[in-house]
């Protein structure tokens, strides 16, 4: 029985302290300017903002309020989905190839921790330093979205009766999983680091490196390929509560995704110093060592593929996403020119056109299928 009359931890609070004279409050956290004028839109910024945090409007970044309402409208619980059909699945004996249950299990312990680094990521690295209460309203949104993808792991944990500390240790015990989370996790300790502030062209480049990270490589690569194999599966009939839940996941991704991609672009609009061309192959670098830790991981997760499916198929896929990644914020391609070996990826996303594919029930959702965000 919970008691809500605790009121120890309030009773703890630190003394407050204000900000030394002259500083700028870029937290939104330090002390209330009494004579502070209102604010103006062209007074905002997306890092190193002079202009209050705590005031939404008057509205700068239409497209980041524009994503928030999206999110919004496409709200989804995973306990919506029935898992009937794949407790049958994977209970029965023959019904999946030792590869198939390999491959899941592994896509779905990368998932399971995964959710969690994004989530903590920016709730302790990105919201600090995002001086822009517009794009910070969408990050509230997000981070309650990661915190839906989580429970989607524990749902499925529950449901398909698997072993859970198998699952949620994995990022611990199989290396291919641990090089990737530990790559992204620098980032995030980095930012985190209570001296760290941005303010100076190595800060903010540091700030852009985690935006990276995050939003490019972490949910708008990684992410990918592990939609692939999970759609892949259910556009064969398996798994196809798990493939409905990824394609509800997969949607919110591409916001994420999106919402990223708009954040760095904007900074580098407003700071056009920090995207040298030493930067841009930096960032480079990072694309193209991301996708090598992905195609290891493929090989580990499928060391003999299955029907449809395969190491050197997903590896294929990850180039031809990281180029269009690349393009998407400006930078050249990183590996030759290549075909989507996933064209059917793009459709998977509009829920409408494969509600009928998938046997399960589909929620109509309010904007479900209003979405262009690939
Ligand atoms: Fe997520
Ligand atoms: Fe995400």
């Amino acid at each position: 029985m919970l008691d809500w009359s605790d009121t120890s931890s309030a009773a703890k609070a630190p003394a407050f302290i204000p900000l030394p004279q002259g500083a700028v409050d870029q937290t939104g956290l330090g002390a209330i300017d009494r004579s502070g004028g209102r604010v103006s839109v062209d007074e905002k910024r997306m890092i190193n903002c002079r202009a209050d945090v705590n005031q939404l409007l008057p509205l700068k970044y239409k497209w980041a309020w524009e994503k928030y309402l999206a999110g919004c409208n496409n709200h989804w619980m995973p306990t919506e989905v029935s898992m009937q059909a794949d407790i049958a699945l994977w209970k029965s004996r023959d019904g999946l190839t030792e590869d198939e249950r390999r491959a899941i299990k592994r896509n779905l312990g990368f998932f399971a921790a995964s959710e969690s680094l994004v989530a903590n990521n920016i709730v302790l690295a990105i919201y600090r330093h995002l001086t822009n209460p517009e794009c910070r309203q969408y990050l509230l949104r997000q981070s309650f979205e990661e915190a839906v993808h989580t429970h989607t792991f524990q749902y499925i944990v529950e449901s398909l009766g698997l072993d859970e500390g198998e699952l949620f240790n994995m990022y611990r015990e199989v290396p291919s999983i641990t090089e990737k989370a530990a790559w992204a996790l620098k980032h995030t300790q980095h930012l985190d680091d209570p001296g760290f502030k941005t303010g100076t062209p190595e800060t903010d480049q540091a700030f852009m490196r985690d935006l990276v990270a995050f939003y490019v490589i972490f949910e708008g690569m990684w992410f990918y390929t592990g939609f692939a194999q999970i759609l892949s599966l259910g556009r064969r009939n398996k798994m196809v509560g798990i493939a409905e839940q990824y394609q509800y996941i997969l949607r919110d991704e591409s916001i994420h995704l999106n919402f990223g991609i708009d954040v760095i672009n904007q900074i580098k609009i407003e700071n056009p110093h920090l995207w040298t061309k030493a930067f841009q192959e930096e960032i480079r670098d990072m694309i193209r060592t991301a996708a090598e830790l992905e195609a290891a991981y493929g090989r580990d997760t499928m060391p003999r593929g299955f029907l449809g499916l395969n190491a050197a198929l997903c590896e294929t896929y990850m180039h031809f996403i990281a180029n269009r990644r690349c393009a998407q914020i400006g930078l050249a391609p990183v590996f030759d020119e290549t075909e989507n070996p996933f064209p059917w990826m793009s459709e998977a996303m509009d829920l409408k056109k494969e509600k009928n594919f998938f046997e399960t029930r589909v929620i109509e959702y309010q904007n479900g299928g209003a979405l262009n965000w690939e």
